[in-house]
């Protein structure tokens, strides 16, 4: 059995080279093969430290997670998750289908409130405040964070109401200011140009990556103080897919960006930092080039390299 993971202050987790985190396995060594013992260890239940790159602490953090546990019924989801998203950063979350990468985002959100079976034990903050502290206020909370799904889900109304959805529930009422907060999100979400003469049609007549550029350009329109995209392109076509990504690669360093992807070419060209997961865990997490070409562990080399996933 590991110790549990230190913390030399709240909120901050063992870094990988400290002395205190023992590792089971050395780090990989090019020619090395795949050792796998670690993730066999995993599935069988041994616990596991997380290896965390430096390069993170240098970073402000927008949102902070602590000892995060998730259970779906009886089955565990998420299993121990410490880690820190960088504020204005893009980080993406890569690993296998069902290792919940889906789950940990949208517990950022709360968004897994609304399934009676789930149970959670740990913290998350938002800028310092409590996610999942008794008598916050979730509508609110979410207020504060910006969604974008798998699938483009524009409402059936019209481009421009879609985009000023989250200026109408809050209850803005100026005409001016949602002119002006429409046309400066669909431009934030490079859609302005395609769309700016027919703001009146229907969302649904624009094509699948219009409508998810819609999607973030409604995600924007709130000034939301992160963006939490869940496989935003898995159901566009190359191009499209090509839109969204040069659009996530210009919102970088205005936003704080949260996307999670299993294609791991797409995390390598969007993002300033991936955490890789498995099996509910936290494996590595570090600056995406670092883990992509110099990961600390031989399982993250063996899963960025394709040898398994
Ligand atoms: N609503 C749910 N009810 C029960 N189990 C779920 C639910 N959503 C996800 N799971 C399970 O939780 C695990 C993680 O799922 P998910 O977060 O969707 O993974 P990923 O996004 O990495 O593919 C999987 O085993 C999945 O079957
Ligand atoms: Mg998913």
């Amino acid at each position: 059995m590991q110790p549990p993971m230190s913390f030399s202050a709240p909120f901050i987790p063992a870094m990988s080279d400290s002395p205190n985190t023992p590792q089971l396995t050395k780090p990989a060594r090019p020619g090395e093969k795949s050792p796998g013992n670690r993730l066999e260890a995993i599935a069988k239940g041994a616990t596991f430290d997380s290896v965390i790159h430096k390069a993170l602490l240098a970073e402000d953090p927008i949102v902070e997670v602590k000892d995060f546990n998730l259970w779906y019924g009886p089955k565990q989801a998420l299993f121990n998750i410490n880690m820190r998203f960088p504020r204005n950063k893009v980080t993406a979350i890569i690993g296998p289908s069902g290792c919940g990468k889906s789950t940990l985002l949208r517990c950022i959100n709360r968004m897994n409130d609304l399934i009676d079976t789930v149970k959670i034990k740990g913290e998350m903050r938002l800028s310092g405040d409590s996610i999942y502290a008794p008598g916050v206020d979730v509508i609110e909370l979410r207020k504060r964070m910006g969604m974008v799904f798998q699938k483009p889900n524009p409402f059936p109304m019209s481009i421009f109401d879609n985009v000023v959805y989250p200026l109408k529930i809050d209850g803005e009422r100026n005409k001016a200011i949602i002119q002006a907060v429409a046309e400066q999100s669909l431009k934030g979400a490079a859609l302005w140009d395609e769309v700016d003469t027919r703001l009146r049609e229907s969302a649904l007549s624009l094509s699948g990556g219009q409508q998810q550029r819609l999607c973030i350009a409604r995600a924007i329109a709130g000034e939301p103080e992160i963006l939490l995209l869940d496989e935003p392109c898995s159901a566009l076509d190359p191009i499209a897919t090509n839109k969204v990504e040069e659009l996530v690669r210009e919102l970088r360093g205005d936003y704080s960006i949260v996307i999670v992807t299993h294609n791991m070419q797409q995390a390598s060209r969007v993002s300033d930092y991936t955490a890789f997961m498995y099996l509910g865990r936290l494996i590595e997490f570090g600056p995406t080039a670092d883990l992509f070409t110099r990961p600390k562990l031989s399982e993250t080399e063996a899963y960025v390299t394709g040898r398994f996933g």
